[in-house]
């Protein structure tokens, strides 16, 4: 196997040799994430990722969806992590310091595809810091950091935490606007991504028969609210070779959009609930809606108007979460 492929290694789980009862092997990759070397980050005719490189022929060829999520991910990668110890004069500029990020841009343009929208002007911001400090000159921290709430602003964000409820009964034939469906949408859009590949996309079904027709297996009386379903995009992570890497963060990020997702229903009055998906109604939603491949439906969520006051669930005490402090 590691003739065939270096970068592969064999690891004993289980070993008779270690009184295991039986040997149990694996093959897997070997590579964990490491910084590039200035002579590898050639951002003139290649873009790294962790199992490769994309010449600019590649990325000319690129699905679009996949050359965008490549181009916030290498902005993260090679000038987000790294500028900051830079500023803190911990740490000196790389020679190729945004070369990456700078080609896809490039290429971007060539496809005449638009870079006014917020994740390319974003970028091009790094992009002309790092220019900046490639050059030698001086820049100045652009924005500045957290700087805690004031008490009355902390009050409401301990409301939103600690009164945000599940809701599972809601008034039959009461619309919910769709302004308000989209600030549920937009709350998810400004949850965290993993190295910001932005992964997460949303079907909205109203349409009360549809609802209970997927979602057939699930007691919970579809014909009064909203289904949200969160999906996350697959095409994105085989790009960067995440799916090997770190593939539960197409997950977590979906669980991510929808806590901020149901922080936003219940400020808005709306009551909500996380839906969890077997892998049955996975496949028949995916099926029904002709979904491609690369879409997976990860959760769903369910909004509508409260039709009940409902008791807050309880936790248990944080002494009882915490597995150690004293690391
Ligand atoms: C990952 C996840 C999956 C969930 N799936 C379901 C579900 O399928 N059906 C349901 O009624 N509630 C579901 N919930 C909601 C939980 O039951 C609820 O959050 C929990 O009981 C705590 O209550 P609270 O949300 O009112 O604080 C889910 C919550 C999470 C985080």
């Amino acid at each position: 196997m590691k003739g065939f492929n270096p970068e592969y290694e064999y690891i004993h789980v289980k070993n008779l040799l270690d009184g295991d009862p039986y040997c149990e092997l694996v093959v897997r990759q070997k590579a964990e994430r490491r910084e590039m070397t200035d002579s590898e980050v050639d951002g003139k005719n290649t873009v790294n990722w962790v199992y490769g490189k994309y010449t600019r022929q590649d990325l000319l060829k690129m699905d679009p969806v996949c050359l965008r999520a490549l181009f916030r991910e290498r902005v993260h990668h090679t000038i987000e992590v790294d500028i900051y110890p830079i500023f803190l004069g911990q740490k000196k500029a790389r020679s190729q310091m945004g070369r990456e990020p700078e080609m896809i841009l490039d290429v971007w343009r060539e496809r005449s595809f638009p870079e006014d929208e917020p994740d390319w002007e974003w970028g091009k911001t790094y992009i002309a810091l790092a220019r900046k400090l490639r050059e030698g000159e001086k820049v100045d921290i652009p924005e500045p950091g957290p700087s805690g709430f004031d008490a009355g602003e902390m009050e409401t964000v301990k409301k939103l935490i600690w009164e945000r409820r599940s809701v599972r009964e809601w008034i039959p034939g009461r619309k919910i606007p769709d302004e308000m469906i989209d600030r549920v949408l937009e709350a998810g859009r400004a949850a965290p991504t993993g190295c910001n590949l932005d992964i997460v996309r949303f079907i909205v079904i109203r349409d009360p028969e549809e609802a209970k027709m997927v979602w057939s297996d699930i007691p919970t009386p579809m014909d009064r609210c909203v289904l949200i379903v969160l999906c996350y995009d697959k095409r994105v992570y085989r790009t960067v070779g995440h799916d090997r890497l770190v593939p539960h963060n197409q997950m977590l990020d979906c669980a991510a959009a929808a806590d901020h997702m149901c922080l936003m229903a219940h400020a808005l009055g709306l009551g909500a609930v996380w839906l969890t998906r077997t892998e049955k109604t996975a496949r028949a939603f995916k099926e029904k809606y002709g979904l491609p491949e690369y879409f997976e439906p990860a959760l769903h969520i369910a909004v509508g108007w409260p039709a009940v006051g409902t008791i807050k669930s309880a936790r248990m005490p944080l002494k009882e979460m915490i597995i150690s402090k004293e690391g």
